[in-house]
């Protein structure tokens, strides 16, 4: 077969173009030169600004085709499509085509199109899933309107960007291809294509395609917080008549290309495809691997350029990124590409497994048992995300240490088996075997596809049905299967197998593939651990539908995100063997559901964190995991202050709630201690404990303390400030009062403006800026003087949080506290926030101010989670607040609280956790720094330790906060699976407040992922 040449340019010059655009189509204007394969397109722009595109055909093109693209295109433009296409211009005698005739008598047939605005496809860095899903969308009713032209396109002999001519010009040129991989890549994809695909090309739909829906075809929309849009299809010069399905395929190929995780892309583009173009079954068999034919035919159709050494860059522009895909796309079976094309679409994922599972329903009794030990009522352990039963995360690789509490629990029940369930989400993968390289998020497999027996090693295992080994492997690393047999089983036309993992090494001596296994047989035994994949004794029993092709091993627990996939590949051995129900996990309540109740239960005015929220069910250190074993870097809870679940909180809230939890008025060693303990980390005269529940609750209280001592009202507060969700709290919280909802400040609040010295008057390089703003609670003193009484108290946090995380300027406090005092008022320091140790130089957060307050209030990290508060003042305020009124608390300063605030007490000190915050901090500031110097997005860092805020703007100059942009890092953060919020009186400034121990390997990962989304295009633009 011949292939027609795909390239030849007839050069025409600028001097040319203008000319045919006056002479024929009465336009004067400027061209520039657009890239193409084998046309030769101008960019006009007139002196009006009118813009069109000159399209000057190649010599080879035949003219009924040329014609033929107008009249498509002027069918199309009837059409309503959510994107555009270009529409023919005529010429001044209403012609589509003008002929030409170049100095050599030449003759070139020439058309105009109007120019649609956008940016390539192919230039997008960042394709997001709403970019994608247009995509899908678009190409699929680009496609239904194409099947309702009823004109036939004219023949196109041996046209080498067909689809089904791609095994003939791969093979064609693969004399060119001088690497031996590259060369065997694409004899495969030539072989394949030839063997399974182009008997079923024959069968599928046809239809006139556009048949070059590449990236440089595509023209979207400008980037936003939301994603972008296709705004335009452009060239439909390789217009053919074939399979509706290359379209897909086509743009599918070009769509993956430089993108971290090729798969999601391909069938997130299905997906959309599918919803406004139905795929059938055996359009799906062929898509993937016509996918990876149109890469092959595009790096052989270079390869021929380069050996004919045409170097011009449009004809190998993407060359390199079509080896890289068809490299990855290459590692994935094509089988499994198919089964979750089909999942996207709504089939059944594995085609054989209905099949498979009806015939293992219809012959579940005649299968024998695996084990001597009957199954149906044993005991069905949870080693699930959400088991309690488990111990902390980081002992949970301890094999010691799990064996024996899983064996303990068998012995406690009687049990001589237990059951380890099928398609349980698990947290047991420690090791890297099981994190996905490809992708933002760092996905772990989770899901379990297999049946677990604990019995102890050695225990013999029975073939259930006569079967023959199809392989067997031992899969010696950390936490894999160790030796593992693979049995195939066939009968009545049904075909599939079963996996026996975590035996002994014995379990493989002498086995021969091929060799017949018995139902009944003592074929293989239970190995120990190390030899056993490092686990507890166990047998790792899985069915599976399809191999892909596999031997000796065959993934054992699958990501979430292809889990239906996956479990239609290893259906449940409940089919098979005679199981406790609950041996097959199934989830209380899905995701949408438990949204579905809150949102029917709970407060409207309740805010759930991230466009799709998380159901976490767990939190270790600090990380926490979702129900489906996902684990996220938690960067902004202050809360969990020593770490998630912390061992020694949870030791102290047990042992002290089996003893005794009661209110104060008994004499109790808890409470006098943990006063104690808290009263040594703070300066004299503060030495007199009021123990409530919440921060809220602690600064009602100090308000109440400051108006007994000074029989006054007013208070002074800082814009921004935030001190709690209690009547008196709020209408102190300018956050509150300023923000959504709020009605302003009542007559006895006096707010100040926040000591902002990035955004404020008074910036980082005046070295008075402090006082400077301490001047403005001075006139706030007046105010209130004037206006009746004068202050009660001046509140401040000892740093800024809801503010936009702002350090306050040196010699604030000082200066304030000064001003409040000589008017009589009280000085209340809000640590609800940032006191334990969180900045790092001080235990506290206003010693970084030098001053000592007459009230402190804390709350959030003194119980790590557990709901403790304190009022910590002097003994003078304390006696003015004693005015005959009992203070009474029901659950304030009860044993168990008192018990939980010691044991975090105990850990910030033997854990050196506030020189650990420091240490982190400046490591983690240092980076950001580096980060501002080279993003113009990012206005400022600042933070002491580790409370830190990166302020999100338009540019370092104009400094205008982007609220916008700031959401948009924190949503993108998530999706590389980290935590963040925004917070600021412009809700611009992203908080970092982690638990402290978070580490130097954390912050690393903060940096790197924060350095890929600052270079994204919404960010950049
Ligand atoms: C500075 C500050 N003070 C007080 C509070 C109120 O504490 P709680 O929510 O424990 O009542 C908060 C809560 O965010 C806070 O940030």
């Amino acid at each position: 077969m011949k292939i027609t040449p795909s390239s030849s340019y007839a050069h025409l010059s600028s001097q040319d173009a203008v000319a045919i655009l006056d002479s024929s189509y009465g336009i004067a204007g400027s061209v520039d030169f657009l890239p193409s394969e084998r046309d030769q397109n101008f960019k006009v722009t007139t002196e009006g600004k009118d813009q069109f595109v000159l399209k000057i055909a190649s010599p080879f093109e035949k003219e009924r085709l040329v014609d033929f693209q107008d009249e498509v295109l002027n069918f199309l433009i009837q059409g309503k499509f959510p994107f555009s296409i270009p529409t023919p211009v005529p010429d001044k005698n209403g012609n589509n085509i003008v002929r030409f005739k170049n100095q050599s008598g030449q003759e070139r047939l020439i058309r105009l199109v109007s120019y649609i605005e956008g940016e390539r496809l192919s230039e997008v860095a960042h394709k997001d899933g709403k970019l994608i899903r247009s995509l899908g969308k678009s190409v699929a009713s680009l496609h239904q309107t194409l099947t309702t032209f009823d004109e036939e396109i004219p023949e196109r002999d041996g046209f080498a960007w067909d689809l089904t001519n791609a095994s003939k010009v791969i093979s064609a040129n693969l004399d060119y291809i001088d690497n031996v991989d590259q060369k065997h890549l694409l004899e495969k994809i030539c072989e394949n294509l030839e063997t399974d695909i182009q008997p079923i090309l024959q069968e599928l739909p046809s239809s006139l395609l556009h048949n070059d829906a590449n990236d440089h075809n595509i023209l979207v929309g400008p980037p936003s917080a939301e994603g972008r849009n296709v705004l335009g299809i452009l060239d439909f010069g390789d217009m053919i008549y074939g399979p509706s399905i290359y379209d897909l395929a086509i743009s599918s190929a070009y769509a993956q290309m430089r993108s971290n995780d090729p798969l999601s892309i391909i069938t997130t583009l299905v997906q959309a495809y599918n919803e406004v173009q139905p795929l059938s079954a055996a359009e799906l068999e062929v898509l993937f691997p016509l996918i990876c034919a149109r890469l092959a035919v595009s790096v052989s159709l270079s390869a021929t350029h380069t050996h004919e050494n045409n170097t011009d860059p449009y004809l190998t522009v993407s060359q390199q990124d079509a080896w890289e895909s068809l490299h990855s796309l290459g590692k994935i079976h094509s089988r499994l590409a198919r089964d979750l094309l089909r999942d996207s679409c709504g089939y059944p994922p594995c085609p054989n497994n209905v099949k498979i599972c009806n015939w293992l329903e219809t012959h579940k009794s005649d299968f024998g048992p695996l084990v001597k030990h009957p199954l149906n009522d044993c005991l069905v352990f949870d080693l699930s995300a959400e088991s309690s039963s488990l111990p902390g995360l980081d002992t949970l690789t301890d094999v010691d240490q799990v064996t024996k509490l899983l064996f303990d629990k068998m012995d406690d029940s009687k049990s001589e088996v237990g059951i380890g369930r099928y398609a349980e989400p698990r947290l047991l993968y420690a090791s890297n075997l099981y994190v996905k390289t490809e992708g933002d998020f760092p996905e772990r497999r989770t899901i379990h596809l297999g049946l677990d027996l604990f019995l102890p090693a050695e225990s013999p295992i029975s073939a259930p049905l006569d079967g023959r080994v199809h392989s067997f492997k031992n899969n010696d690393l950390n936490l894999d299967y160790g030796p593992t047999i693979i049995l195939e089983h066939s009968s009545e036309g049904i075909r599939f197998f079963s996996l026996y993992g975590h035996l002994s090494s014995e379990s493989l001596d002498g086995l021969r593939i091929g060799d017949l296994v018995k139902k009944g047989q003592e074929f293989c035994s239970l190995g120990h651990y190390p030899i056993n994949g490092n686990w507890p004794p166990h047998l790792h029993f899985q069915l599976i539908t399809d191999l892909l092709d596999m031997e000796g091993t065959f993934p054992g627990v699958a990501f979430p995100s292809q889990k239906d996939t996956w479990l239609s590949l290893s259906p449940s051995p409940l089919l098979m063997l005679d199981l406790p129900s609950d041996s097959q996990f199934s989830p209380t309540l899905s995701v949408e559901n438990i949204q579905a109740q809150r949102e029917k239960y709970l407060a409207p005015s309740l805010s759930l964190s991230y466009k799709n929220p998380l159901h976490i069910v767990r939190g270790w250190r600090q990380n926490l995991i979702t129900d489906e074993g996902q684990s996220y870097l938690d960067c902004v809870n202050n809360v969990s202050h020593i770490g998630h679940c912390h061992p020694e909180v949870l030791k102290a809230s047990a042992t002290q709630m089996s003893l005794l939890n009661t209110n104060t008025r008994y004499l109790n060693r808890n409470i006098t201690k943990y006063c104690r303990r808290l009263i040594s980390t703070l300066p004299d005269p503060l030495s007199v404990c009021f123990l409530v529940n919440s921060g809220s609750e602690a600064n009602e209280l100090a308000f109440r303390m400051a108006h007994a001592k000074t029989g006054r009202e007013d208070l002074i507060v800082v814009n921004g400030g935030y001190h709690g969700n209690t009547g008196a709290t709020v209408a102190a919280s300018s956050y509150k009062f300023e923000g959504p909802g709020g009605k302003g400040p009542g007559p006895s609040v006096f707010p100040v403006i926040a000591p902002d010295d990035y955004q404020g008057p008074f910036l980082r390089d005046d070295p008075k800026r402090g006082e400077r703003y301490a001047q403005e609670v001075k006139l706030a003193l007046k105010a209130s003087h004037d206006s009746g009484t004068g202050p009660s108290l001046f509140i401040c946090e000892s740093l800024l949080s809801c503010g936009g995380q702002i350090v306050l300027p040196p010699g604030y406090l000082k200066a304030a506290y000064k001003f409040v005092r000589e008017a009589g008022g009280i000085c209340i320091a809000d640590e609800v926030q940032v006191g334990f140790g969180r900045v790092g130089s001080h235990f506290w957060g206003f010693q970084t101010q030098d001053v000592v307050p007459d009230i402190v209030t804390m709350g959030k990290p003194m119980g790590n989670g557990h709901p403790i508060g304190a009022v910590v003042t002097t003994p003078e305020i304390a006696q003015a607040f004693n005015n005959g009124m009992e203070y009474f608390n029901t659950f304030g300063g009860n044993p168990v609280s008192c018990s939980i605030g010691i044991a975090v007490l105990d850990i910030i000190e033997q854990a050196n956790l506030q020189a650990h915050a420091l240490e982190i901090g400046n490591y983690l500031l240092a980076q950001l720094n580096d980060l501002l110097t080279r993003h113009e997005q990012i206005g400022d860092i600042r933070g002491l330790g580790l409370f830190i805020g990166i302020e999100i703007v338009s540019n370092k100059q104009e400094k205008t906060p982007r609220r916008d942009l700031a959401k948009y890092i924190v949503e993108r953060m998530k999706d590389h699976g980290i935590l963040l919020s925004t917070d600021g009186p412009k809700d611009n400034v992203i908080k970092i407040k982690p638990p402290l121990v978070f580490d130097k390997t954390d912050a690393m990962r903060l940096i790197q992922a924060l350095e890929r989304i600052l270079v994204e295009d919404f960010v950049v633009t």
